[in-house]
């Protein structure tokens, strides 16, 4: 084992880990409590993280009520959309600092770290220039009326957001909510939370009003619950889990509030006997194993027509073979998983393929990975029948299964035959093909001879199912975190 990847530290941490963010002001969590900081890489502690609860979300709740009442309910869109913009700066300029802390915290190898500090950066730039370009429109009406419409924030918005990307998600969530100027609660998860934190002190230096964010760590049955239940709150949104988004619209439905839900999915991606299998071969192959495939739209069920069926196979296993798993800190193709527990059951399922003798090419883990990290080798799945366990359920680590199909009717009803709707690829030159199955396939995003559009900021997304519901990205976030009034005035 290498010893540098002990010596890694919280010390590039410019903010109190164990404090949480309420109205401006760091401090203790009332209760006192703590939680362990783990690098998934080592299984080494890092540091305390507050455990947040009730008392503090309550607090966090009126903090955010009172900056509505305040400067930043006071601020001009433009006004809102500037400091946006200066911390979307800030956030690039403090790019090391960010990518190491993500890297140490989620397990990420830090390439990929830092495509999520561009990404956060990119949403801040975004919505900061989108701040003072949503409006209302009017609507012609009867004689002697005039009739327009005001798009209004929610007011208190909460954020339960997840350990896969968090600044990935803050960027859609969090910074879509207050560029429309609702005053945001942000609860991150409790195996992830740096970045949040860092975020909350970047806001702090660039002059974003005291109120306006809000982060309280804890664990989800506490803070999480709190935060879902409390009747101050006028919209939720939560990524992560489908038993734990259902759980929060419950909750959200005993004060009638709106809820966005980003869950998880099984998303396919269809691999036709015409497709550019050379452009193809990298995104079949990385849309499953980024971020050791904890992705919600991971592109974790290849749908092959037979024709090019052995090719794909044997091409993917080839490159299956030549992955490696390592340390954050290492920045190999796969990194660790994000917990002892995830690594449990992506290991049951990876013994269930074992087991039937569906593998069909396996990486392999580092010989300098740490030895109590949480490293699973990335596996290749084929011949995989559409109704397996394998093919259904969501397995949340970087194991991908390859599914023949004939026609383009069986690939339609292989694609649309799980619970989930996340996102879909197509890979097909046929024209005709690739506008009906835009149509056919049940998702909230199709890509055509593409898979992820690059995570374009400008474009839509969430599901249907129990994907969830409620679209972030784009305009449409915007439109979401608002509430729409109708003024109509009869003057005669
Ligand atoms: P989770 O759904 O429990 O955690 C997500 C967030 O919800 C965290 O901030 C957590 O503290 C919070 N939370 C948990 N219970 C809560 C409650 N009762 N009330 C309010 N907030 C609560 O996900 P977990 O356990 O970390 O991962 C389990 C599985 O969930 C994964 O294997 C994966 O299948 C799925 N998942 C999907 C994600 C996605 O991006 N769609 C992200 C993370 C997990
Ligand atoms: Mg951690």
């Amino acid at each position: 084992m290498a010893s540098n990847h002990g010596e890694q530290s919280l010390m590039v941490a410019p903010f109190p880990t164990d404090q949480v963010f309420i109205g401006g002001q760091w401090r203790s969590p009332v209760g006192g409590g703590v939680l362990p900081i783990e690098n998934p890489s080592t299984g080494e502690i890092l540091g305390r993280l507050a455990a947040g609860g009730t008392e503090d979300i309550d607090a966090a709740v009126h903090a955010a009520r009172t900056a509505l009442d305040g400067p930043w309910g006071r601020m001009t869109a433009a006004e809102r959309g500037r400091v946006l913009a200066r911390m979307g700066r800030e956030v690039e300029t403090r790019i090391d600092m960010l990518a190491e802390l993500e890297a140490l915290d989620v397990g990420k190898p830090l390439k990929q770290a830092r495509a999520d500090v561009v990404a956060l950066a990119r949403y801040l730039e975004f919505y900061g220039g989108a701040a003072d370009k949503l409006h209302g429109e009017t609507i012609p009406f009867l004689e002697g009326y005039t009739v327009y419409t005001l798009r209004e924030p929610h007011g208190v918005t909460g954020h339960i957001i997840p350990w896969n990307y968090p600044m990935q998600i803050i960027g859609r969530s969090v910074v879509a909510a207050l560029a429309v100027g609702n005053a945001a609660v942000l609860k991150p998860a409790e195996q992830a939370s740096l970045t949040a934190l860092a975020f909350a002190h970047i806001a702090e230096d660039c002059g974003l009003p005291a109120g306006a964010l809000n982060v309280v760590t804890g664990t989800g049955a506490e803070a999480g619950a709190a935060l879902a239940a409390h009747p101050a709150v006028n919209h939720l949104s939560f990524t992560g889990s489908t038993g734990v988004g259902v759980a929060i619209q419950q909750a959200a439905a005993v004060n009638a509030v709106p809820v966005t839900l980003e869950l998880g999915g099984k998303s396919p991606q269809l691999v036709f006997d015409d497709a550019d299998l050379d452009k193809a071969l990298p995104f079949l192959v990385n849309a499953g194993i980024q971020n050791a495939g904890q992705t919600c739209s991971a592109g974790s069920r290849v749908l092959v027509q037979r024709g090019v069926y052995d090719a794909v196979v044997a091409r993917m296993s080839e490159r299956y073979r030549a992955l490696k798993v390592g340390a954050a800190i290492d920045d190999r193709d796969v990194g660790p998983l994000i917990s002892a527990r995830q690594k449990a059951m992506v290991d049951r399922y990876l013994d269930l393929g074992a087991q039937a003798g569906l593998i069909v090419g396996q990486g392999e883990i580092a010989a300098d990975a740490p030895t109590g990290g949480h490293y699973v080798r990335p596996t290749l799945f084929a011949g995989v029948a559409p109704d397996h366990a394998l093919a259904q359920e969501e397995i949340f680590g970087p194991a991908v299964v390859v599914i023949p199909f004939d026609t383009e009717e069986d690939a339609v009803a292989i694609a649309n035959g799980t619970e989930y709707g996340l996102v879909a690829g197509v890979w097909t030159a046929d024209g005709g093909r690739q506008m009906r199955l835009a149509k056919r396939l049940r998702a909230g995003q199709v890509f055509i001879n593409n898979y992820g559009a690059a995570g374009g900021v400008e474009l839509p997304f969430g599901g249907v199912g129990r994907s969830g519901h409620g679209r972030e990205k784009g305009f449409e976030a915007l439109y979401a975190f608002t509430a729409l009034k109708t003024v109509a005035a009869h003057h005669g």
